[in-house]
């Protein structure tokens, strides 16, 4: 599929009511099968006590559930406020392994303007799996994501007023 191929399969998801959740999940799903070099597919989200949570996933399962923003290439994507490339692991010094047989990972940040809300990562066998078609699918995604992280969260919730009597 490509990345408006999946936008519009999560669009009609949502039309039929799909929790954020299962968004998400449909997601890594879709975006896992795009691409036959995608060997580990997630979406970690931003908590505001700026640690990243390791949410859906397909893949081996990792260690790296918590992540601090500043640790690791998942960290300081966030840190730094921007999409990270790694072409070869092994000479990124603050690469957090998840697998050893991992050789380059894409970590796309889905944010709207200033707010991160999460990041799809993605890690592959591969060296330099990441070629620009590749990188711009994930994006496509990821703002579709971010729309549906506005859409859900809508305005906050005010206390109920006191009713004078
Ligand atoms: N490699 C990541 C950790 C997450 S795992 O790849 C799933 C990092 O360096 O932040």
């Amino acid at each position: 599929m490509t990345g408006p191929e999946i936008c519009q399969d999560l669009d009609a998801l949502q039309r039929r009511g799909a929790t954020l959740e299962t968004l998400l999940r449909r997601a890594v799903e879709l975006l896992h099968q795009s691409n036959p070099r995608f060997h580990w597919t997630g979406i970690y989200e931003l908590f505001p006590d700026n640690y990243l949570r390791l949410g859906p996933f397909i893949g081996a399962p990792t260690d790296h559930v918590f992540i601090a923003v500043g640790q690791g290439v998942c960290g300081t994507a966030v840190a730094e406020r921007r999409n990270i490339n790694v072409p070869d692991v092994r000479k990124a010094e603050n690469y957090l392994a998840c697998s050893t047989a991992t050789r380059s990972e894409l970590v796309v940040l889905i944010r709207q303007g200033d707010t991160i809300h999460a990041q799809i990562d993605i890690d592959s066998h591969d060296l330099d799996a990441f070629d620009p078609a590749s990188v711009r699918l994930v994006e496509q995604v990821a703002q579709w994501l971010a729309g549906a992280y506005a859409a859900f969260q809508g305005p906050v919730p005010q206390p109920p007023k006191a009713v004078p009597r």
